[in-house]
């Protein structure tokens, strides 16, 4: 079935894709590295449309990453205010002064990985949206698509590990960047938390959870 998951929701991306400003349209090249990354930053723990507004400031005001590393910090934590996580905008700074001292983006998710304040789920989003490597992208929105349609039970975080193995399975070797942000599309468009609109889901078919009856009881998670 990983062939053809792919295919399917890469066709489904190539009619429905958000238009982001931090993605490229269809037929464009990869977008910058630096867009890239910074969306990812800001989108972390926050919401695409409390971000969209801030993404635009902060691209119109330092439009590169050498201007962003140019920058005080306390320009970057003003202009921040509001996002929340306020470490992740003192990251920002630092890894774009490595970036810029480095004479651009590492284009590898191992070198990724060393910037400050890129974790596992940045380094691969950067990785295969930016530079178009295959790596195996999973947030929230991936753990829930992922977890419905291979049907794993296990609540999490166990489940993680079944999770990424899954997800792995289905990232195909070409568009991986486009194939995660259609996995993050149908996550927060369609297969959501409790709602799932599996009848517009281009996976539907596909889907053991909804094979099973109910998808939207998955993930299931841990008591706390
Ligand atoms: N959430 C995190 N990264 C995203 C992206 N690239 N597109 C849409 N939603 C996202």
């Amino acid at each position: 079935m990983a062939a053809i998951v792919s295919d399917k929701l890469l066709d489904w991306y190539d009619a429905h894709a958000r238009d982001l400003p931090w993605r490229a349209r269809p037929g464009e090249p990869a977008p910058d590295p630096y867009r890239v990354w910074l969306s990812e930053v800001m989108l972390q723990q926050t919401t695409v449309a409390a971000v969209k507004p801030y993404f635009e400031a902060f691209t119109s005001r330092w439009p590169k990453v050498e201007a962003l590393a140019a920058a005080p910090e306390e320009d970057v934590m003003a202009a921040w205010a509001g996002l929340g996580y306020y470490s992740r905008a003192r990251n920002l700074v630092k890894a774009a002064r490595v970036v810029a001292e480095m004479g651009g983006f590492p284009d590898t998710e191992a070198e990724l990985r060393k910037l400050p304040g890129l974790g596992d789920y940045t380094a691969a989003a950067v990785a295969a949206i930016a530079f178009g490597r295959r790596a195996v992208v999973v947030d929230a929105n991936v753990e829930r698509v992922v977890s419905r349609l291979f049907s794993i039970r296990e609540p999490l975080p166990g489940s993680r590990k079944a999770i990424r193995a899954a997800t792995d399975a289905i990232t195909p070797k070409s568009r991986a960047g486009d194939f995660a942000q259609a996995m993050m599309d149908l996550g927060s468009g369609i297969c959501t938390a409790r709602d799932p609109k599996c009848l517009l889901c281009p996976l539907e078919r596909d889907c053991r959870g909804k094979a099973e009856g109910d998808p939207a009881l998955l993930p299931v998670k841990a008591p706390k």
